[in-house]
């Protein structure tokens, strides 16, 4: 990789992806080849919001590479609650460990974070901005299930606050790949972002009704309404409970749809979906580890 701190999926060319996911599905096939590759390596992990998926996986991850992980722990018992600034608070850590990994409410702070360190950073969510490493194992998920010939996404939710959308629809303009956006009026796309995935060359359309594409699609990306991120309690319920999906709206969809979330969910998939082969969230977590292993391999044995 020729990137050391992975702040955003725009930063990722087609070959960056592919020798992620290519470096993940040999770690996928023989995990125990590489038990021992990193050890005595220890990866920061700075968690200043909730998480669960990428946090745990980062850490199985890291410990399936013979490294092992130094953990602020939670933010109400570390120095940023004496007042302590982002910068310093980086600064420190990074003579902690080898690489750093970072999740913060504030867009673009990751930006600024790297910016402090010469240890490798990578982005795990800041704010409404982007989350690269979600996109890599969402990709990785795509190829072991539809692959990515001539592929049809329809990405629905929040797209306004979620993160990995922004990520996921960049990293998808490198592919042949026709998205549709859909959800309601107020969570549309950025304008910021509907701007970079132009000037990228994006193939996409946006629409308030699933029915519009549901029939055309080989991958349904669902996501949650973020509603940690929005302004007005009042907002957030106006939209809350829209753009779910049951069995019975499937029935439209072609057999093979791959259904995916990057959880939490809230009510977005009802749980009659996970009985059915559309299913495929709970194996797109899972490949949270094999593809952040690839990831951290690749990085640090470039920052050795
Ligand atoms: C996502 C996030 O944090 O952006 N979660 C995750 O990392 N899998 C999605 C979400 O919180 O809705």
């Amino acid at each position: 990789m020729r990137h050391d701190h992975i702040i955003s999926a725009k930063q990722l060319s087609r070959a960056d992806i592919a020798s992620v996911l290519d470096r993940a599905a040999e770690i996928d096939e023989d995990p125990g080849a590489v038990a021992d590759r990193h050890s005595g390596k220890l990866l920061g992990t700075l968690f200043f919001e909730p998480s669960t998926r990428t946090k745990m996986s980062f850490t199985a991850a890291m410990k399936r590479l013979g490294g092992d992980i130094v953990d602020m722990g939670p933010v109400d018992q570390s120095s940023v609650k004496k007042g302590e600034s982002l910068a310093d608070t980086v600064r420190v850590v990074e003579g902690y460990a080898d690489a750093l990994v970072m999740r913060h409410p504030l867009e673009g702070s990751a930006k600024m974070a790297s910016e402090f360190v010469d240890v490798p950073l990578i982005n795990a969510g800041d704010g409404a901005g982007q989350h690269p490493t979600q996109t890599l194992l969402d990709l990785y998920t795509i190829r072991e299930s539809a692959g990515f010939d001539d592929l049809t996404v329809g990405i629905m939710g929040d797209l306004k606050y979620g993160r990995t959308v922004h990520s996921m629809a960049h990293a998808l303009t490198n592919f042949d790949a026709q998205q549709h956006f859909v959800s309601p009026e107020s969570l549309k796309l950025p304008r910021g972002v509907r701007y970079d995935l132009h000037e990228a060359g994006a193939s996409m359309r946006e629409h308030t009704d699933l029915n519009e594409v549901l029939d055309t699609l080989d991958v349904l990306y669902v996501t949650r309404i973020q509603r940690e991120r929005f302004p007005d309690e009042n907002e957030y319920r106006e939209v809350a409970g829209q753009y779910q999906i049951d069995a019975d709206t499937l029935a439209a969809a072609k057999d093979d749809l791959v259904v995916m979330h990057p959880l939490p969910r809230v009510d977005e998939i009802a749980p009659d979906v996970d009985e059915t082969d559309h299913a495929h969230y709970f194996q797109q977590a899972h490949n949270g580890v094999p593809v952040r292993m690839a990831l951290l391999d690749l990085i640090l044995e470039d920052s050795t």
